[in-house]
């Protein structure tokens, strides 16, 4: 029995055997190669990394922290070179620099102006050409023309779309509310159909600082008109300390800068002068991720996660339609309308609009134009009755109008909808979105939950997988996803510190959406120990799968079984991927490719 529905089953791969340890794992027959790490040389003038001499200078021509998003766009026929885009989301102070020690989320007091500037220039993104050798082996292109740093510390952004040039978006350097410098905590992405990156910012709330707290030490927003707004968004978070150095980052010199993160970054990789554009069209939120598709009639459709529990998930679709000329698609994610997801108890999904003047998007409500519509995007949802979620996370559009929405977990969840089924979830779900007439411009469709994440043995877990998924097969806190060649669905996780709850490392599954086996779920590829598994991408032949591990040797490595200590820099859970005993864990992309050639899983 089980080899027949094995043979059902379309993901040909010999599944991993779960676990937990210092190194990373990939399915029998296939190679994972380590190809770039924190600190490589991405710039043709980057020196060697020298991890007891960092400086900021050094940074900004290396690679970043962090790696989450992964893109690809080929250079050639053969697909064979090409410019890999990765995002750098954050930093992990504690195993990036010597001496700091597990520092406390508030300020982190050992940071100095100096380490400060350099984890500044670690964030944001990279632009780098790799090349396949004749054995099928990548490796960087250091003096590729169009190598790029985007970082939060230098680089300098146009606002586009209805909210720029709003007054709410005019700062002490920008008085006409049309710039910005720099992106933050750049989580997933996506890829247009012209070969343009698009870059989410995600928990951008936790750089902005202030000095004026409260009798119970949190910050007091009484001085601030827009109060209700900054708390709805959780500004300032005061993770990072960056605005006791750089007034932008405090909103006590610059109230009104948190307005200019939270958005999509577009960046032409083939130009590395051209200037990033943040597009408001898309809306204001704790960005997930930014996956496109094309409806039926050729517009282009952006979904969009905003991963907060209880917050909602988006779609975006543009009034004009994509072009083959390259250069007429530059309007498309500047005139559009975005769209919040109601999902109902019957089974069917509403796309409510965001427009100015419509319902309640009123100046009676306070919104007083579209601008105020797009800053407080999370504001306007609440008011249009938006399901409420279990965190969004990314969000994966099929050509065929199907859409997979990642929901990762909510622990504080206490009233379940349909479609958030599971009071406190620890472990999260898949929903399966089908648009009306198989058409991502829908304002209309049905859902059905795929798979109820954890451990199908516990029943008091009250998870949900097709019974032939093995105990390798099953996870929890799905997060990144991608479609490859075939249209079939990966899913990797980031169980955060939480890995403990199922003894196995974050990874990259084969979950089945088709047939007999839909709601399988395969093992492919294993994180080292504290590592989350972002990317993945497979490149339009099928053949070649990148991997970002990120922050390995971090998470969980507190208190739990096996790996009982804190990482720092000095004691770090692992060495991963050098192994070298002078060298912390480097996040880094690892390249999956097939033993002898040929497409992944096929
Ligand atoms: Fe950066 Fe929602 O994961
Ligand atoms: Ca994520
Ligand atoms: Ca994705
Ligand atoms: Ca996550």
């Amino acid at each position: 029995e089980a080899a027949a529905s094995e043979a059902q089953s379309r993901y040909k791969f010999e599944e991993l055997t779960a676990g937990n340890d210092e190194t990373h794992h990939v399915a029998e027959g296939y190679d994972a190669q380590v190809l770039l790490r924190w600190g490589d040389p991405v710039l043709a003038d980057a020196p060697d990394f020298d991890v007891m001499n960092q400086t900021a200078a050094a940074q900004l021509t290396q690679f970043g922290y962090n790696n989450d998003y992964v893109g690809f766009v080929p250079l050639n026929e053969a697909g064979t070179r090409g410019l890999l885009c990765v995002n750098h989301e954050y930093t992990n102070e504690e195993v990036m620099f010597p001496g700091l020690g597990r520092q406390d989320k508030a300020g982190f007091e050992g940071m100095t102006a100096e380490l400060i500037d350099i984890e500044m220039a670690a964030h944001g993104g990279t632009v780098v050409e790799i090349a396949q050798d004749d054995a099928g082996k990548w490796a960087v292109v250091q003096d590729g023309k169009m190598n790029r740093r985007v970082t939060p510390l230098n680089t300098a952004m146009m606002l586009s779309g209805p909210a720029a040039g709003h007054k709410r978006m005019k700062t002490n350097d920008d008085p006409a509310g049309m710039n910005v410098i720099g992106t933050i905590n750049n989580c997933a992405g996506g890829m247009t159909p012209w070969g343009t990156w698009l870059m989410a910012e995600e928990n951008f709330h936790g750089y902005f600082w202030t000095d004026v707290l409260d009798a119970d030490g949190k910050p007091d927003l009484s001085a601030h008109d827009d109060a209700v707004q900054k708390k709805r968004y959780g500004v300032p978070g005061r993770w990072y300390a960056w605005g006791k150095f750089h007034d932008r980052y405090n909103i006590d010199k610059e109230p009104n800068m948190p307005n200019k993160f939270g958005w999509v970054v577009e960046v032409d990789p083939m130009d590395p002068t051209s200037t990033p554009i943040k597009h408001t069209a898309l809306g204001r939120f704790r960005h997930e991720g930014a996956e496109t598709t094309v409806s039926t009639d050729g517009k282009l459709v952006v979904y969009m996660g905003d991963d907060n529990r209880f917050d909602y998930q988006y779609k975006y679709v543009s009034n004009g339609s994509v072009s083959e000329d390259r250069a007429a698609n530059a309007g498309l994610l500047s005139d559009g309308t975005l769209y919040v997801a109601r999902f109902d108890e019957d089974g069917s999904v509403t796309w409510m609009p965001l427009v100015h003047g419509t319902g309640p998007l009123t100046a009676e409500n306070g919104f007083n134009d579209q601008g105020d519509v797009l800053i407080d995007t999370r504001l306007a949802a609440d008011l249009l009755g938006a399901t409420p979620m279990d965190r969004p996370e990314d969000a994966q559009p099929r050509g065929d109008g199907t859409a997979y929405i990642m929901l990762t977990n909510n622990n504080k969840r206490k009233e379940t909808n349909a479609a958030n089924p599971r009071s406190k979830s620890d472990f999260g779900h898949i929903i399966e979105i089908k648009e009306d007439g198989a058409d991502h411009a829908a304002t209309r469709g049905t859902w059905s939950i795929l798979v109820k994440c954890g451990d199908p043995s516990i029943s008091e877990v009250g998870a949900q997988w097709n019974p032939e998924t093995s105990e390798n097969g099953w996870f929890g806190s799905p997060d990144n996803c991608a479609m490859d060649a075939d249209g079939r669905l990966w899913v990797s996780t980031d169980q955060g510190s939480k890995w403990g709850k199922t003894g196995k490392s974050d990874g990259l599954y084969a979950v089945e959406t088709e047939g007999t086996a839909r709601g399988t779920s395969k093992l492919f590829f294993r994180c080292p120990v504290g590592g989350e598994m972002c990317g993945p991408y497979f490149t339009d032949d099928g053949e070649t799968l990148f991997l970002a591990v990120q922050h390995p040797g971090t998470d969980g490595t507190k208190d739990l079984k096996g790996f009982e200590r804190a990482s720092t820099f000095e004691d770090p859970a692992t060495r991963w991927p050098d192994f070298d005993p002078k060298m912390p864990p480097r996040p880094s992309v690892v390249v999956v490719t097939k033993k002898g050639g040929g497409k992944i899983a096929v």
